[in-house]
């Protein structure tokens, strides 16, 4: 039997961990070159339809197996269907998010150098170039030391909470980063739109062209969606497993998903107005938030180097802060898995993933400088940790989620669980739909996109 678990204080703490979790470098650094890959509105607007009518269902799925059994991802699956392969996935889902922890916190080590170099005003002096500061980047990531003194400090902020606890640690941190966040990337906003020509960005983000949608976009769109909502990974599973046992799960996952689509639209129209201002093109890529924002900062700056200093380092510290709430997610449920199917303390199972998450993060690291050539399957070590999780095995997890809730579990024990036993008097209302959704919507559509990612 597992040993007694903490659990979220409140429903308010509950959901701003699970937003915490959602919320991070995939709305902030990914959501926003994405949209400038793909076209704009019209990919919002996919996005939007993916979120609504996937992300739900999958997040309702996994929440609600980790509340019914109060068990992370092994143990849950295990509970549920005892002496079948569905542990598996439950194992499967151990080691996904650790692997996408290990390149994520090379980039949030990025990003503590970039908000020191933002603290000490490097973006406002009017000589800075678009050259200049892209050439700085690729020398900073390529470098050795640097790069891997930043992801060290990077994923020991991240042990450092975890060593706290849920409540004492999770709970705690998140309560205040996640409204933090907001406060802070609307005060981004608000800055960027008041920009002389900000107008054409806002429109870019408003009015759809979807002639310029392509097969491609779409499986963007939705592939970003899941990434953005932490799904299929077991993180969501294992926080739903905190959740107290009357809470109210389609609150939850509203809320949360709803706080997540708020976050990436803001952060699109905090940093699409600024491009567009300067001149600079939208598909810039994945250096925009490192490479053409802080240009955006020193040229906003020439002015008024004060105001626009202060704007980078508001911004480099929403972007810390949004790794960070996503990246503790990741490494709990590995350790969850640890304390409640493996007896360990907590300290030790967070020594014993830090270390293995540290020393591929130092692989994905080096992959941008001495490793650059050390290919497999044709990838860098980052790449491939990253292909492998966002495009397939969170796809192949959600896919898998929603099917063992359809289809392996028995509807009474769903309604019972979804509804609190019948009390939830909307949840009672809306529960045939979210069921269909759940049962075939879901796993179709997700079954669809699964294959085209392996077949394109
Ligand atoms: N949702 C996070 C983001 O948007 O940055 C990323 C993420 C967190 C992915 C947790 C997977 C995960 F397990």
């Amino acid at each position: 039997m597992a040993a007694k678990r903490d659990n979220f204080g409140s429903h308010f703490a509950a959901i701003m961990a699970m937003a915490g979790s959602a919320i991070g470098l995939g709305n902030i650094w990914r959501f926003p070159y994405v949209v400038g890959q793909n076209g704009g509105a019209a990919f919002i607007v996919v996005y939007l339809f993916s979120a609504v009518f996937l992300c739900i269902p999958i997040f309702l799925s996994e929440a609600l197996i980790g509340k019914r059994t109060q068990l992370s991802t092994f143990g849950a699956m295990e509970a549920l269907a005892p002496g079948r392969k569905w542990k598996w996935l439950g194992f499967l889902t151990v080691f996904t998010p650790l692997i996408i922890l290990s390149y994520y916190s090379v980039v949030g080590g990025w990003s503590l150098e970039y908000l020191l170099k933002a603290l000490s005003f490097s973006f406002t002096s009017a000589d800075v170039t678009q050259e200049g500061l892209s050439a700085d980047f690729s020398g900073f990531i390529s470098s050795t030391w640097a790069p891997l003194f930043f992801h060290t400090v990077f994923m020991l902020i991240n042990a450092f909470v975890l060593m706290a606890g849920v409540k004492g640690g999770i709970e705690k941190f998140t309560k205040i980063t996640t409204p933090l966040l907001f406060v802070l990337v609307v005060v981004i906003m608000a800055y960027s739109m008041s920009l002389p020509g900000a107008g054409a960005g806002i429109s870019y983000l408003l009015k759809p062209d979807f002639t310029k949608l392509t097969p491609y976009s779409v499986l963007s769109a939705m592939g970003q969606a899941f990434f953005s909502l932490s799904l299929g990974v077991g993180c969501i599973l294992t926080y739903g497993s905190y959740l107290k046992k009357d809470s109210d799960l389609l609150t939850t996952g509203l809320s949360t998903s709803l706080f997540d689509l708020c976050f990436a639209l803001i952060a699109g129209f905090a940093i699409m107005p600024a491009v567009f201002a300067a001149g600079i093109e939208p598909g810039a890529g994945p250096g925009l938030i490192f490479e053409t924002l802080p240009f955006i900062f020193s040229k906003m700056g020439a002015g008024m180097p004060v105001v626009s200093g202060i704007i980078a380092i508001i911004f480099f510290i929403t972007i810390v802060f949004a790794a960070l709430t996503s990246s503790i997610s990741m490494l709990e449920t590995g350790v969850a898995y640890l304390v409640d199917q493996k007896h360990l303390a907590r300290g030790k199972a967070i020594a014993i993933l830090f270390t293995g998450c540290w020393a591929l993060g130092v692989l994905c690291c080096l992959s941008f400088g001495p490793m650059a050539d050390v290919k497999i399957l044709g990838l860098t070590v980052f790449d491939l940790c990253d292909k492998m999780t966002a495009n397939f095995l969170m796809t192949f997890g959600s896919l898998l989620f929603t099917l063992f809730v359809g289809w392996r579990m028995k509807k009474s024990d769903v309604y019972d669980e979804f509804t609190n036993g019948g009390s939830l008097r909307t949840s009672v209302k809306v529960f045939g739909f979210v069921y269909f959704l759940i049962k075939f919507v879901a796993p179709v559509v997700i079954g669809v996109i699964f294959i085209t990612t392996l077949v394109m």
